[in-house]
């Protein structure tokens, strides 16, 4: 056949139709940017402290070895894994971050119109890889406490449900499901369907009366898939290892799509000297919540709302688009995040930093809020009182405008 000159490949509209991962502006391009220097970054909620010293000594060691293939079962990393949190060994998989278990679910278990539901605002991570299956995603607006409605999830389930995201804590917000509102859930969806219970930021929890997932992974029920991360507590977001836990049947189907050699041996082996290394994840929560009640206290000094969270990052109303806050706050070389993206115009969220990052997180800010016109063009009217915040319009929808980094 001959190929006329205007023919191109297509995409089919399910693929052509999603926006594009928009990538977090990383420091040096900023610098690059705007012309300056000493930046910092509080936008993707990673560890403050660098990464676990072990780990790096972990990584070093396995240098010499880069010419050969990792172990694609990863089987010191899951036998560590199965041993330290009592969970089956055949349940373990191991993703290039819990990013990938994400997709492996949904690779494993959709077929083009089912639909996953989702808690909106959440992780949009979720809704991009549940259309890249021309799957249909079924966003569940917050409780107006901002808390995920458990009861409203259960109620969206349909013959065509296949899998239940749910987030704990939740990102953006870093509130937390309790138990009692868990265990409901689980008695009142079908048992052929997945319920992924994403724990990324669990280390930062704090409150007791929420339930650990790994309980419930072998259980009676619909199915449970805990997702776990290296990237946040312990510090090794840039080499991506993560790993779902579950039970070994589902397992078995994940398996099933997964790349044979998913997970770099570099990554495993920091990984599994990163369990190891507790007085890292204990310092690194002591700078989180730390950081996260010097912040909470600023905000307040300044008038402005705030959401209590249960993560390492926290949201902030700022009565102005959110988006030109941010904007102002590049070029003073403080990157945070515009909660834009997850419908929420108004908001912004930060990550706890260092001490020395705080501070300059809240010089910055409160000379721009000082500085700006706070009347923006849907006629906003200034800072708002401390109190009860009533957190973003529950009908928003997560993600219209694709995923930004984290
Ligand atoms: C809720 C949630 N789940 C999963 C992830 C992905 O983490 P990973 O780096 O392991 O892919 C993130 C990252 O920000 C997240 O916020």
């Amino acid at each position: 056949m001959v190929r006329q000159p205007e023919m191109k490949p297509c995409a089919p509209k399910h693929i052509a139709s999603i926006t594009p991962y928009p990538p977090g502006k990383p420091i040096e391009e900023l610098e690059r940017e705007y012309g300056i220097s000493g930046s910092i970054k509080l936008a993707s909620n990673e560890n403050p402290l660098g990464p676990s010293p072990k780990a790096i000594e972990a990584v070093l060691a396995t240098l010499s070895k880069l010419n050969r293939y990792p172990d694609g079962s990863g089987f010191y990393l899951r036998k560590k894994l199965a041993e330290k949190y009592c969970i089956p060994f055949d349940g373990v998989v191991l993703g290039n971050g819990s990013n990938e278990i994400i997709e492996l679910v949904i690779r494993a278990f959709l077929t083009p119109g089912d639909e996953v539901i989702m808690p909106a605002p959440s992780f949009l991570l979720y809704r991009l890889v549940v259309q890249w299956m021309g799957g249909k995603p079924i966003p569940v607006p917050l409780k107006t406490n901002l808390g995920i409605d458990l009861e409203k999830m259960a109620e969206a389930v349909t013959a065509k449900t296949k899998v239940i995201f749910l987030t704990n804590p939740n990102n953006p917000t870093g509130t937390v499901i309790s138990k009692r509102d868990f265990d409901a859930l689980l008695l009142n969806v079908p048992r052929e369907v997945v319920v992924v219970l994403d724990e990324a930021y669990i280390e930062f929890n704090t409150n007791p009366d929420t339930p650990s997932g790994f309980d419930y992974i072998c259980r009676n029920g619909p199915g449970v898939v805990v997702l776990r991360t290296f990237s946040k507590a312990y510090g090794l977001a840039g080499l991506r290892i993560g790993f779902g836990a579950m039970d070994p049947d589902i397992a078995s189907f994940l398996n099933r799509v997964r790349q044979p050699f998913n997970t770099a041996s570099v990554a495993q082996a920091a990984a599994l000297a990163a369990l190891d290394d507790e007085e890292f994840l204990r310092r690194t929560q002591e700078t989180v919540w730390g950081g996260l009640q010097y912040l909470y206290n600023e905000i307040e000094k300044m008038g402005l709302k705030y959401i209590p969270s249960e993560a390492n990052f926290f949201l902030i109303e700022v009565a102005c688009e959110a988006k030109r806050l941010f904007e102002a706050m590049l070029r003073h070389g403080v990157i945070i995040r515009s909660m834009a993206s997850y419908g929420m115009e108004r908001f912004i969220r930060v990550n706890a930093g260092l001490p020395e990052e705080n501070r300059r997180f809240v010089r910055t800010l409160s000379q721009l809020l000082a500085e700006m016109d706070l009347t923006d063009s849907n006629g906003g009217q200034g800072l708002p009182r401390i109190g009860a915040c009533p957190g973003p319009d529950p009908g928003s929808e997560a993600g219209s405008g694709g995923v930004q980094n984290q």
